[in-house]
């Protein structure tokens, strides 16, 4: 079975973070594990508190992963601070952790700050290095590249930028333009390809970032190469979407488990 390791934040709603990736690697076929960075109290309205985890608690989950069940493939989420996102990259490279998915989130859907400004050099200069592929949404390309990203050209801009600091793939996620169709850009440092789904009309995205990079990895992990492994994700998560039951007041979860819903009895 391969293996896969989720970093990032915990979710107590259940919709995205370490909850979301663990759900997705278990409907994809893949064994679970988690390092977790951390604990949000958190529901489909707000993030009320947050907890952050010392580096070397964080550091030490890695180890005992790495150092027994073995890793196929790992993705980042939620890091935090500064010295997060140090033990997390010396983690990686002790390990040589294969198929490195980056997240690099930094507010959450609801507007919490999910990342301490200061990191984001750190995130820059160590982790986006050591990412397979990076999966930015339209704020975050533009925060990394240090140019305002406001249409396709400045997306593709965005990507040769982030490439160019050592990703050696990069998703600009389209999610939050404003556009009838999602589009996500994928650049590989020589070619472009739109990936375009329908959008879904839905209040429930609480987790789409989260879960589209779980998949990615976790498909990576399956041993598909990176353009194939984004587009099954993104196939994966348009169909969370749509089957998303309705949950909370304010922005929902996906559905991680419909290919498996039967009806009761
Ligand atoms: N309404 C939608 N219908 C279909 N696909 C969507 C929709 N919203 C987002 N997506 C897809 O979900 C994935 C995540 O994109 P998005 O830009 O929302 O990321 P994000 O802002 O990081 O999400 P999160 O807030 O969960 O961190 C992308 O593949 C994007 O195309
Ligand atoms: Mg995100």
């Amino acid at each position: 079975m391969k293996r896969v390791l989720t970093i990032a934040g915990s979710d107590s709603g259940g919709g995205a973070g370490i909850q979301a990736d663990l759900k997705t690697f278990g409907a994809l076929g893949v064994f679970g594990m988690s390092a977790i960075t951390a604990v949000t109290a958190q529901n489909t309205v707000a993030v009320t508190r947050i907890q952050e985890i010392a580096p070397d608690i964080v550091a030490a989950q890695i180890d005992a992963v790495c150092e027994d069940i073995g890793v196929d493939a790992a993705k980042t989420g939620m890091l935090a601070n500064a010295p997060i996102i140090e033990a997390v990259a010396a983690a990686v490279r002790r390990h040589r952790i294969p198929n490195l998915v980056v997240d690099p989130v930094m507010v959450s859907k609801s507007g919490a700050a999910l990342l301490q400004k200061d990191a984001v050099r750190l995130l820059l200069t160590v982790l986006v290095p050591l990412a397979h592929i990076i999966t930015p949404n339209l704020p975050e390309a533009s925060v990394l590249a240090g140019i305002a990203v406001t249409n396709e050209e400045e997306a593709r801009e965005a990507a040769r930028r982030i490439h160019a600091l050592g990703a050696r793939h990069v998703v600009v996620k389209g999610g939050h333009a404003a556009s009838p169709n999602v589009v996500d850009l994928f650049y590989d440092g020589r070619d472009f390809q739109e990936l375009k789904a329908e959008r879904v009309v839905t209040t429930a995205t609480h987790g789409t970032g989260c879960t589209f990079a779980a998949a990615t990895a976790a498909y990576l992990a399956h041993g598909l190469p990176p353009l194939e492994a984004v587009i099954r994700a993104k196939e994966f998560l348009t169909a969370a979407l749509k089957a998303a039951p309705i949950l909370g007041r304010g922005t929902g979860p996906l559905d991680h488990f419909h290919a498996f819903r039967r009806p009761a009895g």
